[in-house]
């Protein structure tokens, strides 16, 4: 397949990518977060770039630099990103969603530090839903042909989980990695099975991020209409 500076198979094309973990506040101090570097969303946005396209970098809490050339949006929580890509896919010709977004929020922000108290017990966290973007993404396709690609990380029966979760949001595409000690979070090297709505089955073997980025962009060129 093209790819590269010499045949830019992304060329004229628009593609949003979200990388990252969400933070969900519960007062200005602390959060509710997750364990998502966003090293694998980078990766994407920089193969991206390098294939051509336009890249709309939706980032939540990274601490990366800026990949040359791409549009970077900083956003804090589920509904900033949503609000970010939602708007960022209107004319997208692809949205790949890497970034960890909360399920749940916090029910109540406190505007003051919350304080313990000596003589009681703390108070339980009660959450509210967030927002599936990649469920509404991918039910209300921006533009026909429009491909969205999820991803998904398992620690048991990687492969069903993986289909049902496919099948449930909607996607054309879904990353699905199982957690373990050396893959995934923060480390530089990945291993997944990309799965197609077509009932497609890609796997990629343990390497690094730009290797699973490049395949799943092989992937995304192939599907967009
Ligand atoms: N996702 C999203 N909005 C959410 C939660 C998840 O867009 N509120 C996206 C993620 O960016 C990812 C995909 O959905 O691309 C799968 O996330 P995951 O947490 O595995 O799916 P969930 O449906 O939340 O299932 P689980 O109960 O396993 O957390
Ligand atoms: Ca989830």
């Amino acid at each position: 397949l093209a790819r590269g500076a010499a045949q830019p198979d992304l060329a004229g094309r628009h593609v949003v990518v979200s990388a990252g973990g969400t933070r969900e506040p519960l007062d200005p101090v602390r959060f509710l977060g997750n364990r998502s570097s966003g090293k694998q969303g980078y990766a994407l946005a920089r193969t991206a770039a390098a294939r051509g396209a336009r890249v709309t970098l939706i980032a939540a809490n990274t601490a990366l630099p800026d990949p040359a050339g791409v549009d970077v949006v900083q956003v804090g929580t589920a509904l900033q990103l949503r609000e970010a890509v939602v708007k960022a896919a209107a004319d997208a010709d692809a949205v790949v969603m890497a970034a960890a977004v909360a399920d749940f929020r916090p029910a109540a922000y406190a505007a003051g530090k919350i304080k313990k108290k000596d003589d009681r017990e703390p108070d339980p966290i009660v959450l509210v839903r967030n927002p599936d973007v990649l469920a509404e993404i991918s039910a209300d396709r921006a533009r026909p042909g429009q491909v969205v690609v999820g991803f998904a990380a398992e620690t048991d029966d990687v492969l069903a989980n993986g289909r049902r979760k496919l099948a449930r949001k909607g996607c054309d595409l879904l990353v699905v990695n199982e957690v373990g000690e050396r893959k995934t979070f923060g480390s530089e090297e990945n291993e997944a099975v990309v799965l197609g709505a077509d009932g497609s089955e890609t796997p990629v073997p343990y390497g690094p991020k730009e290797a699973l980025a490049e395949t799943v962009w092989d992937l995304v060129t192939r599907r967009i209409g």
